[in-house]
């Protein structure tokens, strides 16, 4: 981690009306920037018109640009037929959205759904999920304080966590040496865990290393939360992105609830709906009965509340006029459909390209990995000297968003790598 700079105390201005001499504020050190965004802000700065920015997870398309869904568009202009009011929502959110993104994630035939056993409610997006989830089970999960994070997780869960008052530990998950997953490490330390401990499960497309366990493997991690008695906590956000099908992106979360888990559920929408700004997610849980999901649903509004009130609208409108229209749904479900498709597609090319230049090492992970992330391999010095002489920009762990690669770019980006693999940069 970056070194702090701590300030020293300094007199404040004038203007400035302070209690005692210095200003309430003259002690807060500088904290280091955010190592994602940090990368945004290198990447708007350099004037070089091959520049690519690898760094931030948002889909682009085929030209490079963000991409609005045909659907959210279609669905925008219903809303604005309807000319619907701008009131409150409730604290959890937009019913009609709330059910159809639990439908969406559990199944229409899933038992607690259909027992109506699932508290639900709306998010600030999967960042906001999470951070509910956190809040409510340092308040309420009566077994343990500790959340297991696979290691790397999303760089974001260990803040969210802590800041929700859960202790932070981790389990083992990618293997370096092979670029894959460390199923050995994993089952082993789930093995070893306190009984009852929180486990949070990246439930598709896990980022940032692109690799997730098979259906095989899934079931023997059900097997061993049961026989642990862990709590899982997915995160979700990225159905389908992973394999382009919404279905099958879901069937971690659905495997485990079939099996009788008691599972928490972080969705987002800002990747598979592209609805990045809107901020629209939802945080569920699944409960014994009604009775309990009514008590539960109580206490989710009493940890929300203090936080922000109430969710926003315009998003989950959104959301929800697309998953509760048939057209609506069958035009999104193609586009999930070709957004992972594409990056399928980059990660195909770049490896191709890759192996036709000779570049050392093996490159069969990028082919192999899933969603939108590719950990490559690439060392902190390659990834270094591909911003300072090739002006490509990505997290200095090498992780690269392969939605931001496209026909345009490929060729370039697969040569710098190759030239700076090969030490020639
Ligand atoms: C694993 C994971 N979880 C959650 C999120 C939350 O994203 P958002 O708050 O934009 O929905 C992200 C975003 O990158 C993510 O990668």
């Amino acid at each position: 981690m970056q070194a702090i700079a701590r300030p020293l105390a300094r007199a404040a201005p004038k203007h400035v009306r302070c209690i005692g001499s210095v200003s309430a504020w003259s002690a807060v050190p500088a904290g280091p920037p955010d190592p994602i965004l940090g990368v945004t802000e290198a990447f708007k700065a350099d004037k070089d018109p091959r520049k690519i920015n690898l760094g931030v997870g948002a889909y682009r398309d085929e030209n490079g640009k963000p991409y609005v869904l045909n659907a959210v568009k279609k669905a925008e202009e219903i809303l604005v037929q309807q000319n619907p009011d701008k009131e409150y929502l409730p604290i959890t959110g937009l019913p009609e959205f709330t059910q159809a993104a639990a439908k969406l994630a559990y199944g229409a035939d899933s038992a607690p759904l259909l027992s109506k056993s699932v508290a639900a409610t709306q998010s600030i997006s999967g960042t906001g999920a999470l951070r509910i989830g956190g809040a409510f089970l340092g308040r309420f999960y009566p077994h343990s304080k500790t959340i297991y994070l696979p290691n790397p997780s999303w760089g974001n869960h260990t803040p969210i966590f802590r800041d929700s008052g859960l202790e932070v530990k981790t389990y083992r998950y990618f293997d370096k040496k092979t670029v894959g997953l460390d199923f050995k490490g994993l089952t082993e330390d789930l093995k070893s865990m306190p009984e009852k401990s929180i486990v949070l499960l990246h439930a598709c497309a896990h980022n940032p290393t692109g690799v997730d366990p098979t259906p095989e493997q899934w079931k023997e991690i059900s097997d061993i939360v049961k026989e642990k008695q862990l709590f899982p906590f997915f995160d979700m956000a990225y159905q389908g992105f992973a394999s382009g099908s919404t279905t099958r992106d879901a069937f971690a979360v659905r495997h485990f609830v079939s099996e009788g888990h008691q599972v928490a559920l972080s969705q987002s929408f800002a990747k598979n709906m592209g609805l990045y700004g809107e901020r629209v997610g939802a945080f569920s849980l699944v409960t014994a009965d009604p009775e309990e999901r009514a008590r539960v649903d109580s206490q989710l509004k009493i940890v929300i509340r203090p936080m922000y009130s109430n969710p926003p609208l315009h998003g989950a409108r959104i959301a929800a006029t697309i998953l509760r229209n048939d057209d609506l749904y069958g035009l999104w479900e193609s586009e999930v459909k070709h957004m992972a498709g594409r990056i399928i597609d980059m990660r195909h090319r770049l490896h191709d390209n890759l192996v036709t230049l000779n570049t050392p090492g093996d490159w069969q992970h990028i082919k192999r990995q899933i969603g939108m992330f590719s950990f490559t391999g690439l060392t902190q010095p390659q990834t270094k000297v591909l911003a300072e002489k090739a002006h490509i920009y990505m997290t200095a762990d090498g992780r690269i968003s392969m939605a931001g690669l496209n026909s345009g770019n490929i060729d370039y980006f697969s040569e710098s790598v190759s030239k700076a693999v090969k030490g020639e940069l």
